[in-house]
């Protein structure tokens, strides 16, 4: 055994500081001992340099047309209802009733939110915190907000299922933190899909961005696509119907999903389908694809970053990756789809390992996307809407990005390393690879 050894602590430390390094997605670093020295070296995963946010994404087209002017105004109310919703489900277990503040713990036990859910407790005091009500609503108040969430929610053009499903929600606010009913009792009420096929598909917002996420994939003339997260489709609609003969993977984590989605593209040429989980090694016995699809999903992975590299060793060089993902957390994601993140009550391992960690939030903001994407090894990203198109109000964005072939090299990256470490902590030599495959790469 060698005399002295760096501790644990130094090797997070020399891990940490070669992951900061531009072009660098990820590091590990190896002790290697020969009775008696230890010597250290490191291997790192490839990436781009992180382009500045103002020039990472050139200037968007405009995706809205006509009547996407309503998007803010709509988004606010059916946000209004929301926090007043969340305010009233407070106050009717017993809190805020002396205007004294309360912790998140007191507000949770107060309303006997499951312990899975505590996390959205604290979003919910964030929100009521923003909104700065003068009290709880009156029962007045209440009804009023719930009849502006439902006229906003005709004007973008969600189906009556939205209104009920939203209206329901926010009316059992209670019940579903205490894990009384589940929201997926509600989106998918009776086994059926057209509630959630409203929310990604029917309606003004989602119909604009599957429209330019279905233009960039058929930009491309892909003859392989893959879809990570498909769900209930809404996105493969669309898509499908931009482009001609394809062989289309269509994949998700849950094989509910692919069932019912074998019957419903029954009739469509060139679908296949797996089970794909973006937080688990993703091993596809497949040729590489020509672009990869993931609508409404990534912020799924554990560590964006980490999916996002592991993303680009599936598309061929060149390839495309079309990322729809919302940026912003909306008052009525709060209190309604954001009850589906929670982890399951016998998960063992929970929460984010990314630049999300230990902060409660679910969304990595556009900018924070731009740089995840340019670190993990891709060039050409793209982002719409732009930020003055009245739809960037939904926060919602088509991120498209293609795959970079580029190492860094280990030479610039073990002087950058020697400038920012103790010399004993330096690295002996400093190896690039494409794929780093280690014990953070699998779920316990
Ligand atoms: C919000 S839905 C979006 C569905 C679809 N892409 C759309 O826009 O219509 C998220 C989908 O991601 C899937 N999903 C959740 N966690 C996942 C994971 N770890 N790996 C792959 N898919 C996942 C869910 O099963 C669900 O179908």
């Amino acid at each position: 055994m060698p005399a002295e050894l760096p501790s644990r602590d130094d090797l997070r430390l020399v891990r940490r500081t070669l992951e900061e390094l531009p072009g660098v997605a990820e590091a590990e670093v190896l002790l290697i001992a020969d009775g008696t020295r230890a010597a250290m070296s490191a291997l790192v995963s490839d990436g781009h340099p992180p382009p500045e946010p103002s020039d990472a994404a050139p200037p968007a087209t405009r995706l809205g047309g006509a009547k996407t002017h309503v998007v803010p105004g709509c988004l606010a109310a059916m946000d209004r209802a929301a926090v007043l919703a969340i305010a009233h489900a407070l106050h009717s277990a017993g809190l805020f009733r002396d205007g004294r503040p309360h912790r998140a713990e007191e507000a949770a036990a107060g309303l006997g939110a499951a312990p899975r859910h505590r996390w959205i407790v604290r979003r919910w005091l964030a929100a009521l915190a923003s909104a700065d009500l003068p009290g709880p609503p009156t029962r007045q108040e209440l009804a009023r907000a719930m009849r502006d969430l439902d006229a906003a929610r005709q004007e973008l053009g969600y189906p009556a299922e939205m209104g009920r499903f939203f209206q329901t929600a926010l009316r059992s606010l209670p019940r579903l933190v205490r894990d009384e009913i589940s929201l997926q009792s509600l989106l998918f009420t009776g086994g059926g899909m057209t509630t959630a096929q409203g929310n990604y598909r029917d309606n003004l917002i989602s119909r604009h961005l599957n429209k330019a996420a279905a233009g960039a994939v058929a930009a491309h003339l892909p003859t392989r696509v893959l879809e990570i997260g498909a769900g209930v489709g809404a996105t493969t609609d669309v898509v499908l119907d931009a482009m001609g003969k394809v062989d289309y993977l269509f994949t998700d984590v849950s094989a509910f999903f692919l069932d019912a989605a074998r019957e419903r593209f029954a009739r469509r040429p060139g679908l296949r389908y797996a089970l794909l989980d973006v937080n688990a090694p993703m091993e596809l016995d497949e040729q590489p694809f020509d672009v990869v699809l993931a609508a409404n999903v990534l912020h799924n992975a554990r560590h964006a970053g980490r999916t996002l590299a592991a993303i680009r060793r599936l598309l061929s060089p060149g390839g495309t990756l079309v990322l729809i993902e919302s940026c912003v957390e909306h008052h009525l994601v709060s209190a309604s789809m954001h009850f589906l993140m929670s982890p399951r009550a016998d998960a063992l391992l929970t929460g984010f390992a990314d630049v999300r960690q230990g902060q409660d939030r679910v969304f990595l903001g556009r900018t924070e996307w731009i740089r995840q994407l340019a670190a993990a090894g891709y060039r050409d990203v793209r982002v719409e809407p732009a930020p003055d198109d009245p739809l960037a109000a939904a926060g919602q964005y088509v991120f498209t990005a293609v795959r970079g072939d580029h190492h860094p090299d280990p030479a610039p990256l073990l002087s950058k390393a020697a400038e920012a470490l103790p010399p004993h902590l330096v690295p002996r030599e400093v190896h690039t690879v494409d794929a780093l495959i280690t014990d953070r790469s699998f779920r316990s």
